[in-house]
């Protein structure tokens, strides 16, 4: 569980705002549709108004050494130097892709491929160092403070711990949302209207949906227990959007108030099926898909946000 901050944008009224979903991009992996992913960026890039946050599997994340290795996706031009550091390579390539933007990124968080990347190489430093390159900061932890093999094992886990901590603290401008679930506050003031907040939840997701209502009742279940208004989830690799509305009246029971909180599942830029090729992902059965991931447009004064995917 990650709160990570608050963010604060100035606007005139009637001023419409978008949150940029970023999920599910499995970069480096060979169906990944790298090109529409430039053409998002690009188009964040050139937004005026507007704010990302990531949900994770941005990264593929997956070398030889992995249970889920799939040469027939892997892509060409890879040699054994990368994979050599996969977490790292993966990480850089990742913030290569945001660097334009980075100053309109406000939070990331981990999907099961980083998280299992990590874990697998001992890495985590390459999350932390990825967060402070996108916090405007140039900055890194040595690699070789986990790779020094004159200290003892236990010299070097608390060497590592220690390294983790202060990059942790040390991750401004773009917010660590973790493993599982994050949240992070819009604000928006207004010019002579006041000031409005919208909190945003975060999680990964869980699960393979095989069926539309997996994605619906995925969506269902965070609303029920996430206080905010809008929550942000991946790894469906489907789309979908699902709103509450909840009842109930002002402080003197005169006037009746709704109060929305919308759901999405971000899809993906995996593009699963391709002639001649047999991925993991068509093994398990994933369905074709939407490529994309939503955008959330908000008119703050107005208490109005919807979706769109492209
Ligand atoms: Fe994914
Ligand atoms: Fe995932």
């Amino acid at each position: 569980m990650e709160l990570g901050g608050r963010y604060r944008f100035k606007m005139k009224p009637n001023q419409e705002f978008h949150l940029y979903h970023f999920t599910d991009w499995h970069l480096l992996n060979k169906a990944c549709a790298e090109k529409h992913i430039d053409e998002r960026v690009e188009r964040v890039r050139r937004d005026p108004l507007c704010g990302v946050i990531g949900t994770g599997d941005l990264i593929e994340g997956i070398d030889y050494r992995d249970i889920r290795w799939d040469a027939e996706v892997f892509p060409d031009g890879i040699d054994v130097r990368h994979l050599d550091d996969f977490a790292r390579f993966s990480m850089d390539y990742l913030g290569a892709k945001l660097d334009p933007i980075k100053s309109k990124i406000l939070g990331l968080g981990l999907g099961n491929h980083e998280h299992v990347l990590l874990s697998r190489t001992r890495s985590w430093h390459v999350w932390y160092d990825l967060l402070r390159s996108l916090g405007r900061t140039p900055y890194r932890i040595a690699d070789e403070t986990c790779r020094a093999q004159d200290l003892s094992a236990k010299k070097r886990y608390e060497k590592l711990t220690a390294d983790v901590r202060s990059a942790r603290q040390w991750a401004p401008g773009c917010a660590n949302l973790g493993a599982d679930l994050g949240l992070l506050d819009l604000v928006f003031d207004v010019k002579g209207k006041g000031e409005y907040v919208y909190r945003v939840c975060t999680h990964h997701g869980y699960g393979g949906a095989r069926s539309a209502g997996t994605v619906i009742n995925q969506i269902v279940h965070f609303l029920n227990f996430a206080d905010a208004h809008i929550t942000l989830l991946g790894h469906q690799h489907q789309p979908g959007e699902y709103t509450v509305n909840t009842l109930g009246a002002d402080e003197k029971l005169s006037r009746l108030r709704s109060h929305r909180r919308l759901g999405v599942v971000g899809s993906t830029y995996l593009a699963t099926y391709q002639n001649g090729v047999s991925s993991y992902a068509g093994r398990k059965g994933h369905r074709p898909t939407l490529l994309g991931n939503p955008i959330i447009s908000i008119k703050p004064e107005k208490g109005e946000f919807s979706v769109s995917w492209n």
